[in-house]
């Protein structure tokens, strides 16, 4: 069997976009793979100062998985922070890390032109991630499509420690579905916390009826056609449903207000968050449980990491074999 690794940063709600990009993929290959999901907390930290927030964002992300169908029997879930050994094979990538590599990270380029002041977490966030994925010889890494820059550095990370010290690392493969491509907000533009137009994953019906009617359409009338194409609210339709033909058609006959598609979509936006959103209810009534599963996944993934390390110290000579 193949390995996936994977993670998501505990940066604060968890919306459609993280659900569509990263985590419908992470269930979806559960029984295929030998699966090593992880939180990635430790990427938090810049940006995320605030040590209670940190830790409820940490439990709300694992609670997320669970509650979108991961199987803990199947998937090792874990903390990136309870495994030393990332941020140790991130110090030793560091040594060989050419920063013009860095530099031209979009993450890095997009801070840095807008002047806003770069911290060296921030700079050396794919260096972590290569460690993360690298440490587990995964060979394949299902993330979202804006993840695709951090996978090529990756690769090239594990180019360079091989080149330099001998065939150690796998080349990890990227796997970005087509739905993951860009998941769109209410606004229309790329779904993210930073633009506030996110649908959260638990949100209640209250919340998703505020957002949904507050949803900008054009100002055609009841019985205007109407190109569904191009209609914010008809894309959430389509986001979360197999079939919407029989809509499709009412938009291109003009037998739909926009009223009606939203009043429609929040009934069927509720439908497909209601059993997310009790199972993270239940979870948040039973904390323990979710402690127990991350403490599990530690237990698994450790002496993984663990044998990869040691394998890593014998080949830079930090071992000493005498
Ligand atoms: P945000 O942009 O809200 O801060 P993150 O950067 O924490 O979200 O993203 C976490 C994961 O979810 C990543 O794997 C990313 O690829 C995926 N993701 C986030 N937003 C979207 C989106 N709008 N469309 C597709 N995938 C997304
Ligand atoms: N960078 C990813 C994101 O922003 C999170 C992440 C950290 C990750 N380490 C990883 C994803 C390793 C896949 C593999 O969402």
């Amino acid at each position: 069997m193949e390995r996936i690794v994977s993670g998501i940063k505990p940066t604060g709600d968890i919306h459609l976009g993280n659900y569509f990009g990263a985590m419908k993929q992470f269930v979806e290959l559960q029984n295929n793979y030998e699966s090593y999901i992880f939180i990635a907390d430790y990427h938090a930290l810049n940006q995320i100062n605030n040590p209670q927030v940190l830790q409820k964002n940490i439990l709300e992300i694992a609670k997320a998985y669970l509650a979108v169908g991961l199987d803990p029997q199947m998937v090792v879930l874990f903390r990136q922070s309870d495994i030393p050994f990332h941020t140790e094979l991130c110090w030793i990538f560091n040594s060989l890390t050419p920063i013009g590599l860095l530099k031209r990270a979009h993450a890095y380029k997009d801070a840095e032109s807008k002047n806003e002041s770069v911290n060296v977490g921030l700079f050396d966030y794919p260096v972590l991630m290569a460690a993360d994925i690298l440490i587990y010889d995964a060979d394949v890494v299902p993330v979202g499509s804006d993840q695709k820059q951090h996978l090529e550095i990756t690769q090239e990370i594990s180019r360079i420690f091989n080149n330099t010290y001998g065939e150690t690392f796998r080349l990890p493969k990227e796997l970005i579905s087509i739905e993951s491509s860009i998941v769109k907000g209410t606004d229309g533009r790329k779904m993210s916390k930073s633009y506030n137009n996110v649908i959260g994953l638990f949100d209640s019906k209250e919340v998703l009826t505020k957002k949904i009617m507050s949803i900008v359409t054009d100002s055609k009338g009841p019985n205007e056609v109407k190109d569904p194409d191009t209609c914010n609210v008809f894309y959430f339709h389509n986001l979360i449903s197999n079939d919407t033909s029989s809509l499709k058609q009412r938009y291109l006959n003009g037998t739909i207000s926009y009223k009606e598609a939203k009043e429609l979509l929040i009934e069927k936006m509720d439908q497909f968050i209601s059993p997310i959103r009790m199972r993270k209810e239940k979870l948040d009534q039973n904390e323990k449980i979710v402690l127990d599963i991350l403490n599990k996944g530690k237990s698994k993934a450790l002496p993984l990491a663990e044998k990869k390390i040691s394998e890593v110290r014998n080949k830079i000579g930090i071992t000493l074999n005498f």
